[in-house]
């Protein structure tokens, strides 16, 4: 075998193609994704940032927390050649308080609302729905901590889910308190786990000491048995956190987002501070989480900006469009393919102009001129409808535009407003149904 046949993709890093055959890695649906959670995230004031998908190690390790699987296990780390310890970004998050504090944002508006999307990188084993490059559309917001904002976060996530028409969803909540309300918690949970070490895992009998929170995220049944009976960090909540997570949920449940309490919520990453939030699906097996997110109010600080609380969430672009049917209806092809003979392709192109001019998706054939295969391509495309312009139709300047699903027949003048209202006669009909 020649060396160039045996270049395929990186395990668990995916092309992303028009007409793929399943709706994650097709990318009209990546598209569509985009296009309405942008628009939905616009709509809220949030600004669409583009961060480097590469920063130095010590961002992460310093801002996701030594302990936790994504900064001990799962990131992509090299050695550039000028010597400097990098790393393809695993998560948003980090990037994004780092360049918050480079650009002193802080002195001039600290209240920022920021949206991104792009790729992350985990070596996590792959799987339906797990990746090693994966995509994430995510949000920071800057500056508040106020319990409005979580509560407008979460109504925003909620209103998003029901335009995408995900179902079967659920809105897992928790809160992690603030600093006091951990250390207690932590205290409370060593004991807790002190007096079960026999049962847990080699990594959780370590985190006991190091990081006791990160034991109630562990996936080994055996520590699963145990933290099922663990303490509820509400009992650990100082005044003012108990406050601000009642005031979520009163606010939540006011205006419908029906969030569930989980108590052993705690989420992989350790910057978090107060309300930390998942929204779970039973559509996807093992890889149930569709969006994470939650406050971080020390890690501006911690990272060496002046003290910024901060909330923000990241879904999983491969999750949405594995669950969105709307989505894989919006992949469909072209309102019309336009198939010109020799000598027709002006008119066509010209024709063209003036259908996209008023709004539809046109596709002009190029290849070939062999009338079935230029049909086939169109069938190929998911293409509404066909319209063959040749000698004939030139001369007569109308033609019979062909509705692809039901293989009827209209006559139509050949000018955009007149083949305008008939795309449009057949967009109002459901797809696929003559
Ligand atoms: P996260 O929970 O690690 O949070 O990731 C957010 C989402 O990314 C997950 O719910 C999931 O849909 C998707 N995801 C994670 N790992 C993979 C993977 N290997 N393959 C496919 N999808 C994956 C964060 O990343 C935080 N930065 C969210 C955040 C923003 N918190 C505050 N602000």
């Amino acid at each position: 075998m020649s060396e160039t046949a045996s270049l395929r993709a990186v395990k668990g890093m995916n092309d992303i193609l028009p007409g793929a055959s399943e709706p994650h890695f097709d990318s009209a649906v990546w598209q569509h994704l985009f296009d309405v959670c942008g628009a939905h995230l616009g709509a809220h004031g949030f600004h669409q940032v583009l961060l480097p998908c590469v920063e130095e190690t010590a961002l992460f390790a310093r801002g996701i927390g030594q302990e936790t699987d994504i900064v001990s296990k799962e990131m992509y780390s090299f050695t550039d050649r000028g010597g400097r310890a990098l790393t393809l970004r695993p998560e948003g998050t980090a990037g994004a308080v780092r360049a918050y504090i480079e650009h002193n944002l802080g002195k001039t508006e600290p209240l920022q609302r920021w949206w991104y999307g792009g790729p992350m990188f985990r070596a996590e084993r792959p799987q339906k729905g797990r990746y090693r490059q994966f995509y994430q559309i995510g949000a920071e917001l800057f500056g508040s901590a106020s319990p409005t904002a979580d509560a407008e976060l979460l109504l925003l996530l909620w209103q998003l889910c029901q335009r995408l028409e995900l179902t079967d969803l659920r809105v897992a909540v928790n809160t992690v308190g603030d600093r006091e309300s951990r250390d207690g918690y932590r205290a409370q949970l060593r004991t807790f786990l002190a007096a079960h070490q026999g049962g847990l895992c080699p990594s959780c009998v370590r985190r006991t000491q190091t990081n006791p929170l990160r034991v109630l995220d562990c996936k080994e049944s055996g520590c699963r048995d145990i933290i099922a009976d663990a303490p509820d960090i509400l009992t650990a909540l100082t005044g003012a956190s108990r406050q601000h997570f009642e005031r979520v949920c009163e606010l939540c449940a006011a205006l419908g987002v029906p969030l569930q309490r989980a108590p052993r919520l705690v989420r992989g990453l350790d910057y978090y501070t107060g309300t930390i939030f998942e929204f779970v699906t039973g559509g996807l097996g093992a890889q149930d989480a569709v969006l994470g997110g939650g406050r971080y109010d020390d890690l501006v600080a911690e990272m060496g900006g002046p003290p910024t609380p901060a909330i923000g969430f990241a879904a999983g672009v491969e999750r949405l469009a594995l669950l969105c049917r709307q989505a894989l209806d919006a992949a469909g092809g072209p309102a019309l393919y336009l198939i010109p003979m020799t000598g027709s392709e002006e008119t066509a192109l010209r024709l063209a102009s003036g259908l996209r001019e008023r709004g539809h998706r046109i596709e002009v054939d190029v290849g070939e001129p062999r009338l079935k295969r230029q049909m086939r391509r169109a069938d190929r495309l998911r293409a509404r409808s066909a319209l063959v312009l040749g000698e004939m139709e030139l001369a007569s300047g109308r033609g019979k535009l062909k509705e692809l699903a039901s293989a009827r027949e209209i006559d139509v003048a050949l000018d955009a407003a007149a083949v305008d209202e008939v795309l449009r006669t057949i967009q109002a009909r459901k797809p696929n149904h003559g």
